[in-house]
């Protein structure tokens, strides 16, 4: 695996791929890398593409009082993870590198960066927006791998490519979990032992969502309140939000007709987790 931190480097070498006729299948991250990420990358090889990873911990999506300096890294551990998962180029810049002076040109994608995530992270899906573009000009991929778990910055990602006209084609993978449910982060590390066995009350209350909303449920109000009311029954976590939420344009929703998305942040300690489930809805007949 080749494994550099220069723009002008990974350009040259991509430069000579696309020359040889190869298509670029690309996967962005923060690293600390773990099974999520891992599946991912194995989607992206599955295509036989030459498979570029990057790695960097971009400061512009992190507000003032957020996790920056406190968010996890391992680069020598990842770079073993991603060369034995058989990607061709490992990118990890400084923050010299991406940002060599200060950003006065961004991205941003109005409406659908305004709520969930994005009303108590102001600025973050701007910095996503603008990280991936810049991202993607440096690797011109020709398809990039987002995780579903982080379902609002795929949906953003989206539709930034259509409404930019990027010949990138956006492919979504499922949410990766722990065998008890926990959907896997980098951020779990931080959670202590009775944290992390409260914080299955994410995922088990997702599926009772889910089961509520197959039986007939069509209120989305009462599936946030059912949701909230399990997590404050059953943890000490603190509700950021629970939405429900239309699935292909998180535009609200008072009846369940469509596909819906059901979103959820919660905060543990000082841990933010985030959480969702896609729920298809039964035809009447
Ligand atoms: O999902 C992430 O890890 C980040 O938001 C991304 C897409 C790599 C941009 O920094």
């Amino acid at each position: 695996m080749k494994r550099t931190s220069r723009i002008s480097d990974l350009r040259n070498i991509i430069t000579e791929e696309k020359k040889r006729g190869r298509k670029i299948a690309f996967v962005p991250t923060m690293g600390f890398l773990h099974h999520g990420h891992l599946t991912l990358i194995d989607k992206a090889k599955e295509t036989g593409a030459f498979l570029v990873v990057s790695i960097f911990v971009n400061p512009l999506q992190f507000g003032p009082n957020e996790d920056l300096t406190r968010y996890p890294r391992d680069i020598e551990r990842d770079a073993l993870l991603v060369e034995a998962a058989g990607v061709d180029i490992l990118f990890h810049p400084t923050v010299e590198e991406m940002y060599p002076e200060k950003m006065v040109t961004f991205v941003e994608v109005g409406e659908l960066d305004e709520m969930l995530c994005g009303a108590n992270r102001p600025g973050h899906f701007r910095g996503v927006a603008t990280v991936v573009n810049k991202l993607f000009n440096i690797v011109q991929p020709d398809m990039a791998f987002f995780g579903q778990k982080d379902y609002q910055q795929y949906l953003i990602i989206k539709r930034m490519v259509t409404d930019l006209n990027l010949p990138i084609q956006i492919c979504p993978v499922p949410i990766v979990r722990e065998d008890d449910g926990l959907a896997m982060s980098s951020r779990n590390v931080f959670l202590n032992p009775e944290q992390r066995q409260e914080a299955l009350v994410l995922s088990k209350s997702l599926n009772e969502a889910e089961r509520s909303i197959q039986m007939g449920q069509k209120s989305a109000r009462e599936v946030e309140e059912q949701i909230k009311k399990s997590i404050t029954l059953k943890s000490q976590g603190v509700i950021d939000y629970v939405e429900v939420r239309d699935a292909s344009d998180l535009t609200e929703v008072t009846d369940i007709k469509r596909p819906v998305l059901i979103a959820l942040a919660v905060k543990f300690g000082t841990t933010r987790l985030i959480d969702n489930k896609v729920v298809e809805v039964k035809r009447d007949v």
